[in-house]
């Protein structure tokens, strides 16, 4: 390549989630909470969850099928593909390889890039490389594709109510619709056991609930700081941005109510970034809080409420928006962010998007995060032809089947009893699937798994209803 590729970015994005959902609601009813604690509590309303028909492999196999139907794009276009995910089925065999299965009867082997693991990052980082390989003299002019996909479900208890499903692919090249801001990168990376995965036999994680909420909001305040100055090294003629650089700020939303006290958090390191005078006029009657340090607010209920009540004018503005998929479907893990990202662009005019600017806050557990911003184009046409591919997404969304907790129990039972067996037929219904989507159809006795897939709708391949 002669030259540097100008606006990398994401070309195309494709969302998939399970066809069946339990009311968080009738949940808390199931479970004994209390009525609200999951709804307004947690903010969510439905939960998306897998039977034992699908895994990793066939989210990840029905996203990439599916994108690359839909933009019709030629397999042997695609140079480089990865995955994030932290649903481990193989600690040997990566979800990329069973993705070449899609690839090879193309004629196409010669594909860069392989799995990505921590926790909810590792899609983010799988990102990251996409970008730096198109930006890199490694690049042979071919596009990247991204793929982010988990299922995450939790043992009975506090924590099951916070799962979720699916996967999200992100087509990554030149003169894209969304550019990544160069030079614009934080990263806020640590040793912790917030969250983590010991027990290899088992899908479920060891959670320290309240240790995950601080280091959460610990590596947010870190990130946001690291890209204020990150943003200030490389403008030095500018003032110190805050929260109002930004058009809209997605997150990672493990559930929705910690995004809305992200949100405020944002708006708390604003205020004890500013200087004393800025902070007085701007925060009336916030005196009380001149000498807070961040570090001892995580769980200070007076800071919290008086700093969320102040943004949510700002987390309705720049928010709100681009929670409708993880309050629908939950925690998605790795895809979550990026979830965050169709939902923004779902709900948003063609006007009230072009030439903005989006903050994106990725977590992971254990833990790895980062803060970066997109450029939406400024490119009406560009933009309108990309969002109208995700118009399937909430026709697909609203077609979803309802399941009573009890039947929803009884099958995270089946996956949990039958999590790595071998032989093993999978029981859950197929015709309960969407269209065009990938299912494990048997595993045998050496493990090995085969997929089939449900007949497509052609609109899938007619790009976007
Ligand atoms: N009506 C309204 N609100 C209620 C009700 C009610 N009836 N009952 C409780 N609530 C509120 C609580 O006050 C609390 O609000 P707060 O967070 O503002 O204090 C909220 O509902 C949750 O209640 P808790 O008692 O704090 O919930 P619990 O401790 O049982 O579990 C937790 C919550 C820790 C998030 C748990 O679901 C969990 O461990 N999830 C997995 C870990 C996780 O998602 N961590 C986040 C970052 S890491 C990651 O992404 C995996």
């Amino acid at each position: 390549m002669s030259s540097w590729p100008e606006n990398v970015g994401i070309l195309a994005l494709e969302i998939v989630f399970p066809s069946q959902f339990v009311d968080q609601t009738e949940l808390e009813v199931y479970d004994g909470a209390s009525a609200g604690k999951y709804t307004i509590g947690l903010g969510q309303s439905r939960m998306g969850f897998c039977s034992d028909r699908e895994d990793v492999n066939s989210l990840c196999l029905t996203v990439v099928s599916n994108l690359l139907q839909r933009h019709k794009i030629p397999h042997s276009k695609i140079g480089r593909l990865e995955v994030g995910t932290e649903t481990i089925v193989d600690k040997s065999k990566s979800v990329k390889s069973v993705l070449m299965q899609l690839f090879e009867p193309e004629g196409v082997t010669d594909l860069e890039g392989i799995d990505t693991t921590n926790a909810c990052y590792g899609g983010t980082a799988a990102l990251f490389n996409a970008v730096n390989w198109v930006e890199s003299s490694s690049w042979n002019g071919r596009l990247a594709l991204v793929v982010c996909a988990d299922i995450a479900v939790y043992a009975q208890g506090s924590a099951r109510p916070t799962g979720g499903a699916g996967a999200v692919a992100m087509l990554v090249g030149p003169n894209a619709p969304l550019t990544f801001d160069r030079g614009l990168r934080a990263c806020f990376m640590k040793h912790a056991y917030d969250f983590y995965k010991p027990d290899l036999s088992s899908e479920y994680p060891v959670v320290d609930g309240k240790l995950s909420i601080q280091c959460y909001l610990s590596a947010l305040d870190n990130c946001y700081q690291l890209y204020r100055k990150q943003y200030a090294q490389r403008n030095s003629e500018a003032k110190p941005i805050n929260l109002d650089h930004f058009d809209a700020v997605i997150f990672h939303t493990p559930y929705c109510k910690l995004v809305q006290k992200s949100l405020a958090r944002l708006g708390l390191n604003d205020y004890v970034l500013s200087p004393k005078e800025q902070r007085l006029a701007e925060y009336p009657g916030f005196e009380q809080f001149e000498s807070i340090k961040l570090e001892d607010t995580y769980f200070d209920r007076d800071v919290e409420k008086a700093f969320m009540t102040h943004y949510t004018p700002l987390f309705n503005a720049k928010t709100k928006k681009s929670l409708h998929l993880a309050n629908q479907v939950g925690n998605m893990y790795t895809p979550s962010v990026y979830g965050g990202l169709v939902s923004l662009l779902i709900n948003s005019d063609v006007s009230e998007l072009l030439g903005k600017k989006v903050g994106v806050f990725s977590y992971g557990s254990g833990l790895a995060s980062s803060m970066y911003s997109l450029s939406i184009t400024s490119d009406s046409q560009a933009l309108s032809t990309f969002k109208a591919h995700l118009s399937y997404v909430q026709p697909l969304l609203d077609s979803r089947h309802k399941v009573a907790p009890e039947e929803f129990t009884k099958l995270m039972e089946v996956r949990e009893k039958n999590n790595h067996a071998a032989p093993y037929e999978p029981t859950g219904s197929v015709d309960v699937l969407f269209p065009g989507t990938y299912f494990l159809k048997s595993v045998d006795k050496m493990h090995r798994r085969v997929y089939e897939r449900t007949p497509p709708k052609n609109s899938i391949a007619n790009c976007s209803s």
